[in-house]
């Protein structure tokens, strides 16, 4: 496995797989590697005679407030998982050659990035979009990978491709849960033992979902009160946003007809998780 810094390497890089008939599957992560995405790179694996790997914590989707100088970060840990995966190319730029000191170009997309995260977390998915389509155009990828946890994110960046008509297929992947079904996330980290005990509640109000949706609840508000009742009970958990959606505009849904998403942001003592789940082909 190549590890590169700059950005001039990897372009050359890329360009020479590409004139050689090389199909780059790319895996963008800020680092930080659990099975979940280890599980993105063996799928990039097995459909791309090159994979490509980042690791790139971005400032610019992080808010003021957030996180971003305490996200966790293992780069050596990181670089080994890597390369068991069978990645081509760990790619770990810097900031100052991402984000140069005059930089003010970002990519807005407008309707998807407003709701659910987006009103809790203004700017972020702005962040995500711009260094998105940066890393595209340092990597050259034919498929991009994501993971289906950040749901909203996978769908901002299938309208940014859509609407900017950029040649990348973008892969979703399913979520990869821990035994009692919290999704796998590097932010899971932060959580004190008996916070981690209850962050299991995020998947089990979404369980209660899925049951009300298999048994032909039409009311959203029915499955909003459940999830809320199966949060609450939680003494650290205090919920940011328990919506049911429309899977594609993530509009809040009316009626609950052929499908619907289940979605959830709470916090469990200091740290915010993300969980959601897709029901569908209900008659
Ligand atoms: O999902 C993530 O880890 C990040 O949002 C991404 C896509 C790597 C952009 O920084």
């Amino acid at each position: 496995m190549e590890t590169f810094r700059s950005l001039a390497q990897m372009k050359e890089w890329s360009r020479a797989q590409i004139t050689r008939g090389e199909t780059i599957g790319f895996v963008p992560t800020m680092g930080y590697l659990h099975e979940g995405h280890l599980g993105l790179m063996r799928r990039a694996r097995s459909e791309n005679s090159r994979v490509i790997a980042s690791i790139f914590v971005n400032p610019t989707q992080f808010g003021r407030n957030e996180d971003f100088g305490s996200y966790p970060r293992d780069p050596e840990s990181d670089s080994l998982k890597c390369r068991q995966a069978e990645v081509d190319v760990l790619f770990m730029p810097e900031t100052q050659d991402v984000y140069n000191h005059e930089f003010q170009t970002y990519v807005d997309v407008e309707r998807v990035s407003k709701p659910l995260c987006g009103k809790s977390r203004p700017g972020h998915f702005r962040g995500v979009a711009t260094v998105v389509l940066k890393l595209f155009n340092m990597v050259y990828p034919s498929s991009a990978y994501f993971g289906a946890k950040d749901y909203q994110q996978l769908q901002v960046i299938r309208s940014m491709v859509k609407d900017l008509n950029l040649d990348v297929r973008i892969v979703s992947c399913p979520t990869l849960r821990e035994d009692d079904g919290l999704a796998m996330s590097s932010r899971n980290s932060y959580l004190a033992p008996a916070e981690r005990a209850q962050a299991v509640c995020l998947f089990q109000a979404l369980q209660i979902s899925g049951e009300l949706f298999r048994n032909g609840e039409k009311e959203p508000m029915k499955y909003i009160e459940a999830m809320s009742g199966r949060i609450i009970r939680e003494p650290d958990a205090d919920p940011d946003y328990i919506s049911l959606v429309h899977p594609e505009t993530l509009e809040d849904l009316n009626v609950v007809d052929e499908s619907c998403l289940a979605v959830l942001a709470v916090r469990i003592g200091k740290t915010r998780l993300i969980d959601n789940m897709l029901f569908e082909g209900r008659a």
